[in-house]
């Protein structure tokens, strides 16, 4: 069975008109799970990685198993007022609604490259915040890679210049 046979889809969640892709499906799986994160794997292969940073909470059951197994670090990016040393700061829009990201200021060291891991690309506005995060840093970006990507909602505008990689589009 494909990847997209593994994941639901939920309409109207979590507003009317917004067609939920839903992964728990997919990670409840664990040869699924794991043959998901390989695949990711395989893609990012020609990147030049030292570091993964991935968006909560989502972003966190993508990156940190890629980081595991690319041997590199992972680095949380989370809404604001979780982390608990000094931070960097961005306000975004989401698909529904608005939020800030945060993450640790001396989570990346200048001149590193960052692969952003989520687990959906959809309006962009999520890894496009990551984005310039770690390139406020001083981070370089390797690419972005993905479990979904919603074709329709053009993502993909917001990431000029970015190597973009995902297993399943809709
Ligand atoms: C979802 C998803 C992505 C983002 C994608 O996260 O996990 O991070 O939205 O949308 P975008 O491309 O339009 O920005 P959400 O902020 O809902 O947080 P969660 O992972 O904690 O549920």
């Amino acid at each position: 069975m494909s990847f997209k046979d593994y994941i639901r889809v939920i309409p109207d969640f979590p507003q009317p008109g917004i067609s939920f892709k839903d992964i728990t499906t997919l990670l409840n799986d664990g040869d699924k799970y794991r043959q998901a994160i390989d695949e990711l794997k395989k893609m990012v292969a020609h990147m030049k990685i030292d570091l993964i940073a991935g968006p909560e909470a989502r972003g966190f059951v993508v990156g940190a198993p890629l980081a595991y197994a690319l041997g590199v670090g992972f680095v949380p990016i989370r809404k604001s007022g979780k982390l608990p040393s000094d931070t960097i700061e961005i306000e975004y829009d989401l698909e529904y609604g608005k939020d800030r990201l945060a993450m640790h200021s001396d989570a990346i060291k200048p001149g590193q490259n960052v692969l952003i891991a989520d687990d959906l690309l959809a309006t962009g506005g999520t890894i496009s915040t990551s984005v310039q995060l770690v390139k406020q840093l001083g981070g370089n970006i390797a690419g972005a890679a993905f479990l979904i990507e919603l074709a329709d909602l053009n993502g993909r505008a917001k990431l000029p210049g970015v190597d973009i990689v995902s297993l399943v589009t809709y």
